[in-house]
């Protein structure tokens, strides 16, 4: 498998491998320009990440080859969901019922470095997708920018909370103390969108995580409830709004069959790295406000 390397989505070849010089032409260049957003590392740290992604994707191989369809994607789905729905997670239970202001505050600043900077990882998937597989991308991205009003942007509803809890609004601020695997969380979506081979590990993991976000974030509006926090909103709007967002997600899915064959394996591959990693955030967000009385 190559983790590293685009393929496009165009199923348009542009050489030999991805990084192949090109020839100098004007179809090349657009070519290239379609991939306008991707990132270059440094040697050491692509290496590094190839062989964190490989590691979180290997444990998760033998329970993908199931998935074949859009059908069986989606029933697997469900039930992984309503699995969650029905867990009794002692970090979602410390949260709701127990969490005093300040590890509270904790757990708010732990996840700054995504909520300050929330979608921006989003926005690489888009010129890789085919027209109308970007259409209902776009419209969860048109409401994770506040339908263009920088008042109800999520990362500004972020910033609301944070300045009720008396933090600081700065990115720069939360770079020091974030937990890793907080920053993994983050780093899996810039992966999947900028360098996976394929769009399915995004477009699946985003299908699980904008419907698996009301779970996770219930126990967040009872701690603003029990702790009279006002500045909700971020909690709120998401519990409203990515029911949508995830119809959305699958969507792109069911899109995305019309013009290539989708590889509903890889779209579940994304879905469990996506739930490992987001499970390992808040579990060492809640070590840390456990630790932090
Ligand atoms: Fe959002
Ligand atoms: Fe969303």
């Amino acid at each position: 498998m190559h983790l590293t390397s685009f393929d496009d989505p165009t199923g348009a070849a542009v050489g030999e491998g991805a990084h192949a010089v090109l020839a100098p032409s004007q179809k090349n260049l657009f070519l290239k320009n379609r991939h306008a957003l991707e990132a270059s590392h440094e040697a050491a740290l692509a290496e590094y990440e190839t062989a964190w992604i490989e590691g979180l994707l290997s444990p998760f191989h033998g329970g993908a080859t199931s998935v074949m369809s859009f059908g069986a994607f989606q029933n697997q789905l469900d039930r992984n969901l309503a699995a969650a729905a029905a867990a009794d997670s002692p970090g979602a239970r410390f949260l709701a019922q127990e969490a005093n202001h300040s590890q509270f505050k904790l757990l708010v600043e732990q996840f700054a470095v995504d909520g300050l900077t929330e979608a921006q990882s989003f926005l690489a998937i888009v010129p890789r997708l085919p027209l109308t597989v970007q259409m209902p991308i776009m419209r969860i991205l048109i409401d994770e920018f506040g339908c263009g009003n920088i008042d109800f942007m999520h990362s500004r509803l972020y910033q609301n909370i944070l300045l009720e809890l008396g933090s600081s609004i700065e990115l720069a601020d939360f770079i020091a103390d974030t937990a890793e695997e907080v920053y993994e969380f983050v780093n899996i979506f810039h992966w999947m969108t900028k360098r996976a081979a394929q769009v399915e590990y995004f477009l699946g993991a985003l299908a699980w995580f904008e419907a698996v976000v009301p779970t996770f974030f219930n126990p967040y509006m009872d701690a603003c409830m029990r702790l009279g926090i006002k500045q909700h909103a971020y909690y709120s709007e998401h519990i409203h709004i990515d029911f949508y967002h995830a119809r959305s997600a699958l969507v792109a899915l069911r899109e995305l069959e019309k013009h290539q064959s989708v590889d509903y394996r890889l779209a579940w591959l994304g879905v469990q790295a996506v739930e490992d990693v987001t499970n390992r955030a808040f579990d060492a967000a809640v070590a840390r406000a456990h630790i932090h009385s």
